[in-house]
């Protein structure tokens, strides 16, 4: 869906063929859209995938959204991924998938929006109860995304938040402190640097608190689906 697997894997290789990197220390995940749940097509997809990146397996393999929802078990039994997640599920999807008779393999994660103007705090308890971790995509709000409009509040420019970073020496970009693993993208080489120093610091139980007070906004509405009965959005969480 993305179209950037052939670069993403050609990164990759490069720096597996130049012996900065071995496979088994990188984390690599990729997505099914869609189109490609129905069982018969999941194995093609999760192979082209596999032949675009030009890997052997991946170590996660989401379910993009909830809508046509069949399971991929068998990728892990066939050994092209080692785990399989969900993505864009809501509290009673997931609980459909883990009552569903002779699931075998429960989803690793819950890959979600998340980020101070979606702290979706009851969706991620939940997971977390259940053993599933949670990704939070769009961490920073997602500021470039296509349907994005001009009247939209920027999460980087919300004064609170500067102030937070200026306290802390990072940019506003900070990340949240709150089990949850964060895919954060830029394709600026100094922000992605700047994007993996999450480790040095660490933030106030009010900072905290701050950074989770403002009022809800979602990014990603998925309008497009909208009207399907798997439409994962109309849920309280
Ligand atoms: N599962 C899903 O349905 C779903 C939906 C949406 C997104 N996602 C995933 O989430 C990941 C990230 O989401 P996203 O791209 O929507 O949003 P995001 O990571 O919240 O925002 C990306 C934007 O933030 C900017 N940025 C990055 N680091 C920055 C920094 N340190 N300072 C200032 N600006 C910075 C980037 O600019 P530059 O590139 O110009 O640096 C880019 O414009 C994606 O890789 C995608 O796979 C998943």
């Amino acid at each position: 869906m993305y179209k950037n697997e052939e670069e993403v894997g050609a990164g990759i290789n490069a720096m597996i063929d130049q012996g900065v990197v071995k496979r088994e220390d990188l984390f690599i995940v990729s997505k099914l859209w869609c189109t490609f749940h129905i069982p018969s097509l999941v194995r093609g997809a999760c192979e082209k995938t596999l032949r675009d990146l030009n890997l052997d397996y991946l170590d996660l393999y989401l379910m993009h959204y909830p809508m046509g929802a069949k399971a991929m078990e068998k990728l892990v039994d066939a050994g092209l991924v080692k785990a399989i997640g969900i993505s864009n599920f809501n509290k009673d999807q997931i609980e459909a998938l883990l009552n569903k008779p002779g699931l075998r393999y429960k989803p690793a994660t819950n890959q979600i929006e998340c980020h101070s103007y979606l702290t979706q705090e009851k969706l991620i308890n939940y997971c977390h109860s259940k053993g599933i971790s949670v990704t939070a995509y769009s961490p920073l709000g997602s500021p470039d995304r296509p349907r994005a409009s001009s009247d939209d509040p920027s999460l980087l420019e919300e004064p609170k938040i500067k102030a937070i970073a200026d306290k802390y020496n990072k940019t506003p970009a900070l990340h949240i402190q709150r089990n949850v693993m964060v895919v954060v993208k830029s394709t600026t080489p100094h922000r992605i640097k700047e994007n993996i120093q999450l480790f040095d610091f660490e933030l106030s139980e009010d900072d905290m608190k701050t950074m989770l007070s403002f009022t809800e906004k979602r990014a990603f509405k998925l309008q497009w689906a909208s009207s399907h009965k798997d439409y994962p959005l109309n849920a309280e969480y």
